[in-house]
């Protein structure tokens, strides 16, 4: 097998490379002065079983444009296999038509994967469960719990806990959570937002908090607005302390001043996304998820 990455995430990369026994294979990503990107695979890969690492995140368009024409560079040289491993996968969010008018714009970014070359994909925590069924080839829903599970039991003490999805739409992935820490109890903040803007309407909370330690889970930190307003919400309620995971760090705007500055504990966040310094913040831990990507890459 022979593992390539593009330029979103060369750190979590490595980690995959050595969890698989073998070096990153080089690869010349260049920058025209218009910003047009040429690509040229600098190995040979005649029949053999290639992976890219690439993240969707910011700017997603040229993290997933650059993927394309790695994944073609790999076709063309005549790999037998071309995997992808999108660890935070951009776009999942348009995953289907929410209101008359929109596209799909997952299911865009699926069929060109495809039609380029791509002959799998594996991702971490997407935001729906449905969302591999959206790609035409083979789509492994790969999972953070795990290592925030071995991370909660090691921090925390569980009786002393509960656990907290920040929306309707996490339910699932907090039973899931929970079934790992022998079934910690959950509670859920029932929240609305515009559906054009994205801004939260108003918000509840279903579920009981007071005199425990609250830990958020959710699947991706952007503006940050989200658990912010959570961790204030669960403090009314009666929660003692309240500490934020979410696999995916987007950390979009001032994501990282508002999380400092909030009355979060602490944010945990998996290596699905690389956190460069200026959007790094004290309270910030970051926890990686390349053992397990290795994993799922070999099987
Ligand atoms: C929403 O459904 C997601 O699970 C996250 O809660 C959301 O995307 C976080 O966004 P923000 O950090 O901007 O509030």
């Amino acid at each position: 097998m022979k593992i390539f990455s593009g330029n979103s995430n060369k750190i979590l990369a490595v980690k995959v490379a050595a969890g698989l026994n073998i070096e990153l294979s080089p690869v010349e990503i260049f920058m025209f002065p218009d910003g047009e990107k040429r690509i040229r695979i600098q190995e040979k890969v005649l029949d053999e079983d290639c992976v890219v690492v690439q993240s969707a995140s910011i700017p997603p368009d040229e993290n997933y444009m650059e993927l394309f024409i790695m994944i073609d560079a790999l076709r063309r040289s005549g790999a037998k296999t071309v995997k992808a491993l999108i660890p935070y996968l951009g776009y999942q969010r348009q995953d289907h038509i929410f209101r008359d008018g929109e596209a799909v714009s997952l299911e865009v970014i699926a069929n060109i994967l495809k039609v380029v070359g791509m002959t799998e994909a594996f991702s971490f925590d997407l935001h729906s469960p449905k969302i591999p069924d959206v790609f035409p080839v083979p789509m492994h829903h790969l999972s953070a719990l795990p290592v925030f599970a071995e991370k909660i039991k090691k921090d925390f003490k569980l009786d002393e806990l509960v656990l907290v999805s920040p929306d309707m739409g996490g339910i699932r992935r907090i039973e899931e959570i929970s079934d790992l820490l022998s079934n910690i109890p959950f509670a859920t903040v029932t929240k609305n937002r515009d559906l054009s803007s994205g801004a939260i309407n108003d918000s509840g909370l279903d579920g009981d908090v007071r005199g425990k330690t609250a830990v958020i889970v959710d699947d991706m930190i952007s503006t940050g607005q989200t658990m912010v307003e959570a961790a204030d919400l669960l403090l009314q309620n009666g929660a003692l302390n309240v500490f934020a995971f979410a696999t995916h760090a987007v950390l979009a705007r001032d994501a990282g001043k508002l999380l400092q500055h909030s009355r979060l504990e602490r944010v945990v966040v998996s290596d699905t996304i690389d956190i460069p310094n200026f959007k790094s913040f004290p309270k910030l831990e970051v926890l990686s998820i390349a053992e397990t990507a290795a994993k799922a890459l070999k099987s």
